[in-house]
């Protein structure tokens, strides 16, 4: 079977060499050369465990790069994972899908294909794709893409449920194909969900609205919380362990990040409206998480400081989450524009060094170039500290395995700001530190 992944960022890339892995032959296009060149020499372009070792094992075997779209001539299967980011004003900007497309379709030829759309699309995006290739021998199916980045790998091999939306779901021979390619999932009991288009492309923005809207629900909740003096930790424990609340994504912080909860749930949201439906829910669950970051350093940083201009803090965690390399829409980043702005001088540091090296790219080429002369990213956790005057936790790491007590020797004012309250309040007091967390002080 020869597959065709369209789209080599961090879900094609993954399913590359996942499908690879699986005994496919698998050739992953990109527009992108610089990209390609990279990953043709086994170099992976993005950080993600276990991606670059399994890249040099397939690559040049049954695994290739290239920018041109010829292999789908021949390929049975088209995977489409290109981005499907933000436009100005909400919406999911479908340009990347649909140039996708138009190439797919110049190559197409004869042979009978099935094209799988893996990208996260608005509803009634398949129907558009089939229509764009309806004379064409091709079925086109929705599969969303439910990885989570930082344990991506882990994920395309033990996927939760795999979503499969089809044309006709009473006709679900148009599958047999692809259920052969997901074999391997089906064989170790993996739950199958097969849907129209529809159903299956609300799926996705359902189940990432919903997360999201855990997250703003306890972060709302985590400042009525400070006010009364509860333990928001315990609070959100405590939910938990009721079974139908679950535990996951109780945890108060600065807001969620990431390439796909914001804009997925700004798309959502236009979809009402695109229908003249307004979700309430959905729009707050967007305006909490826009404004948390502010609310930290209102009335967490500011409210110790009175006046940030001129101190210097050590902001741990840049990408929006732990590792990956990825800072699109992170909230430490946001918090470090927001200490930028406010004339306060900013020491960074990430454990995975391609985060490191990501955010001095954005600092170096972009419209923060400006900000950027008063950023410091750091290579070793020690010298990022060395004489802060306040240090913040910025990304969901387990910093509390530092040891803070020699780590204490090192800082001009030993005051931690816990913007994903991570750490050990009651150890770091003991130690002498001045400990600030969401939902508790
Ligand atoms: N990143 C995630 O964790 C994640 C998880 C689930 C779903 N998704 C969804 O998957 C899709 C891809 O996300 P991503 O994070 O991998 O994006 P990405 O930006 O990392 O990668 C997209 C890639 O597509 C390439 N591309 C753009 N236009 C192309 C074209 N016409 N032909 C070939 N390549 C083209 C780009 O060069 C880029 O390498 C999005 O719809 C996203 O919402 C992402």
């Amino acid at each position: 079977m020869k597959i065709s992944v369209i789209g080599t960022g961090y879900v094609g890339l993954i399913q590359s060499v996942g499908l690879s892995k699986l005994g496919f032959e698998v050739t992953g296009i990109d527009i992108d050369e610089r990209k390609i060149k990279k990953l043709n020499s086994g170099i992976s372009t993005l950080h993600e465990e276990q991606l670059e070792e399994e890249l040099k094992l397939f690559i040049n075997e049954n695994l290739k790069f290239t920018s041109s779209y010829e292999s789908i001539n021949d390929s049975n299967i088209v995977f489409l994972c290109v981005g499907t980011p933000q436009d100005d004003f909400g919406n999911a900007d479908l340009k990347f899908l649909y140039s996708a497309v138009e190439s797919v379709k110049k190559y197409i030829g004869d042979k009978p294909k099935t094209v799988v759309i893996k990208s996260t699309v608005p509803v009634g995006t398949c129907r558009k794709i089939k229509e764009i290739l309806k004379d064409y021998p091709v079925e086109v199916i929705s599969n969303p893409e439910f990885l989570r980045e930082g344990i991506a790998f882990k994920d395309f091999f033990e996927p939760e449920r795999i979503v499969l939306g089809v044309e006709n779901p009473e006709n679900i021979e148009t599958i047999n194909l692809l259920k052969r390619v997901y074999n391997h999932f089906e064989k170790k009991g993996v739950p199958f969900v097969i849907s129209s288009w529809e159903t299956s492309e609300l799926i996705k923005y359902a189940s990432n609205a919903f997360l999201a809207t855990k997250i703003s629900f306890i972060n709302e909740i985590s400042k009525f919380s400070d006010i009364v003096g509860a333990d928001i930790k315990t609070v959100g424990k405590a939910m938990g362990m009721d079974d139908r609340i679950g535990p996951k994504f109780l945890n108060a912080g600065i807001g969620y990040g990431g390439s796909c909860f914001p804009k997925d749930v700004k798309a959502l949201g236009k979809q009402f409206e695109s229908f003249e439906l307004e979700s309430k829910l959905i729009n707050a669950t967007e305006s909490i998480n826009q404004t948390q970051t502010t609310w930290f350093f209102e009335n967490k940083i500011k409210k110790y400081y009175g006046d940030v201009s001129g101190k210097t803090f050590a902001v741990l965690g840049l990408a929006f989450k732990p590792f990956t390399d990825d800072l699109r829409e992170s909230k430490a980043i946001e918090l470090i524009n927001i200490l930028l702005k406010n004339g306060a001088i900013v020491k960074g540091f990430d454990y995975i060094e391609k985060a490191r090296e990501n955010t001095i790219n954005k600092y170096t080429l972009s419209d923060s170039k400006s900000l950027g002369y008063s950023l410091h990213i750091l290579d070793e956790l020690n010298d990022t500290l060395f004489n802060v005057d306040g240090i913040i936790i910025a990304t969901e790491y387990d910093f509390d395995k530092e040891n803070w007590s020699e780590l204490k020797n090192l800082v001009n004012n030993p005051v931690i700001f816990d913007g994903k309250n991570v750490m050990d309040s009651k150890t770091l007091k003991s130690l002498g530190y001045t400990y600030f967390g969401i939902g508790k002080n």
